[in-house]
């Protein structure tokens, strides 16, 4: 209807006692996004649209939220709750400006959907005055009824005012409503507050367009779209009610999900084409996954880009800021956070990953840790492309690793490392020959005293201190060739560990 201007209002200036949280109801969130947020995000937008939010007193955060979603949101303070027909008069100044078509929604609805409220405005131009959107609950307790007579509405009755037969109807008011900007001042206008409640209910909108001659009527959806919630039990039912939604959209453009009732997805994730989620996967807002990623089981995901042909899991972390390019591969217990990773980078298991730079095709062994915070600021990591980081390393930030530098496993790398080098630091391996075939004959023969001192940290047997010697071969200090080793790791060639050995991965 883009010849039809409109004011959307929601209504958000509840206090929400019943969700038992300091933080306000409409900011709790459902598939990673606030309630408010998809309600403001159903509304209609573009050219010819408004938006204002009505909002209780002292509530910066729920007016922020609102911005941060539309930024041309203007927000109206409600500030004694005298009902919803009050809340919306809050908002009086945009609905006096004069516009073609009001659509109220409660903050507290947050499946609603923009088509629904698109289909609230066709009767408006077909002469109705008041629309309302009504439902067929499966429990009308606590719901306001829609009275009809024939198609047309008569009167909405809140459940407090009710009388026995009224409340027999099932035909409940979801809350949303549709006025025309023409009359809807002099009908909100007219609305009291002689009820049960002593509140000024939107609801009465429909007796009084009757009794100004003006046409009043519903039309209806299911159930789950108008979903309100007070609780937390009714946070949850809605949650389920999303994710059933975003996992058929999902499935409906093509993403194999395996079980789809194991996996959350937020109402902004992005999929490109071929995309595989295997079960138990949790993905948070902001989240775009490219063409061919597998996101294997029990992955955890929130404001990361993950790019073509990307592998990640099972079992691993993508924290906000993380940016994977094609062909990453992020394996088992790998935690990323605020790192890029260029197209090709491997960290196949056990790792963290923050605050970090990762260039192309570089290999991060199982247990290298990016070491980035020193109790008061967070330091930057920067590997260049190709390096191969070995096992269990530790990478002091802030720290350069360059270009195909190789760092051999077990390092604790405090200082920048040049393209192409070598870095190690680690001790150096202490050898007792025959030790072990000892240690294996004293045990076995049972004997207290066999000359084994107990390397292993076991102790020798029943309480007698080793002797130093077997009488035969005097065991060697590990003081003796540490010392040698340790001259000068750097001057070896790349690829060989003090002791000679290369700084290998241990696994792939
Ligand atoms: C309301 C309707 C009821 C309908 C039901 C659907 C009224 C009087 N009743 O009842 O017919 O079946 O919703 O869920 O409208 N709010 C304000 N300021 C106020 C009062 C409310 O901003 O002074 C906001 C709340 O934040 C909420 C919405 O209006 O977002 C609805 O208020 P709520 O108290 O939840 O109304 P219900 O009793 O659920
Ligand atoms: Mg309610």
């Amino acid at each position: 209807m883009p010849d039809k201007s409109s004011l959307t209002i929601v209504l958000a200036a509840g206090e929400g006692t019943r969700m038992r949280s300091r933080l306000p109801k409409v900011l709790h969130p459902v598939a990673g996004q606030s309630l408010l947020a998809h309600v403001v995000g159903a509304a209609p937008k573009g050219r010819g649209t408004s938006l204002a939010v009505v909002v209780g007193p002292d509530r910066q955060d729920v007016s922020d939220e609102a911005r941060r979603v539309r930024a041309d949101t203007e927000i109206f303070v409600q500030t004694d709750r005298l009902g919803t027909a009050h809340a919306v008069l809050a908002a009086r100044a945009a609905i006096a400006r004069g516009v073609d078509h009001i659509l109220i929604a409660f903050g507290d609805t947050p499946l609603i959907s923009a088509s629904t409220l698109e289909r609230m405005r066709k009767p408006l131009n077909d002469g109705a005055a008041v629309v309302v959107l009504g439902f067929r609950a499966v429990d009308p307790t606590g719901y306001g009824r829609l009275l009809l007579n024939g198609d047309r509405l008569i009167a909405i009755r809140e459940e407090a005012d009710a009388s026995d037969a009224e409340r027999r109807v099932n035909l409940c008011n979801a809350g949303v409503m549709a006025l025309d900007g023409k009359t809807a001042l002099k009908i909100l206008d007219r609305i009291g507050n002689a009820n049960k409640k002593s509140e000024y209910y939107l609801p009465d909108a429909v007796a009084i367009a009757n009794e100004l001659g003006l046409k009043a009527m519903a039309i209806e959806t299911s159930e789950d779209e108008v979903r309100g919630i007070n609780t937390k039990a009714q946070l949850a039912e809605a949650e389920q009610v999303m994710q059933t939604r975003l996992c058929q959209q999902a499935l409906d453009a093509g993403v194999t999900i395996i079980a789809p009732e194991t996996v959350f997805l937020a109402a902004d994730t992005r999929f490109g084409n071929d995309v595989v989620i295997e079960p138990f996967v949790v993905i948070g807002p902001g989240v775009t996954i490219g063409d061919g990623a597998v996101i294997h089981s029990f992955s955890h995901i929130a404001n990361a880009s993950i790019g073509r042909n990307v592998s990640v899991g099972p079992y691993a972390r993508l924290r906000p800021g993380t940016s994977l390019g094609d062909g990453v591969r992020i394996g088992n217990f790998v935690e990323v956070k605020a790192a890029t990773l260029g197209a090709g980078a491997k960290a196949n298991h056990l790792a963290y990953i923050g605050d970090s730079s990762v260039g192309e095709n570089a290999n991060i062994g199982a247990g290298t840790i990016t070491c980035n915070y020193d109790g008061f600021n967070k330091h930057r990591t920067e590997i260049g492309a190709g390096a191969f980081i070995g096992t269990n390393s530790s990478l002091v930030a802030p720290v350069k690793i360059g270009a195909g530098a190789y760092i051999g496993s077990g390092s604790v790398i405090t200082r920048n490392v040049p393209d192409d080098a070598l870095a190690l630091e680690r001790s150096e391996q202490a050898m007792r020959p025959g030790w072990a075939r000892r240690f294996r004959e004293m045990k076995q023969s049972g004997k207290a005293r066999t000359g084994v001192k107990s390397e292993t940290g076991v102790k020798s047997g029943m309480g007698k201190k080793p002797a130093e010697t077997n009488g035969k071969t005097k065991i060697k200090s590990a003081a003796t060739p540490a010392k040698k080793a340790n001259k000068s790791p750097s001057k070896k060639p790349a690829g060989k560990s003090a002791s000679g050995k290369p700084a290998r991965k241990r696994t792939k």
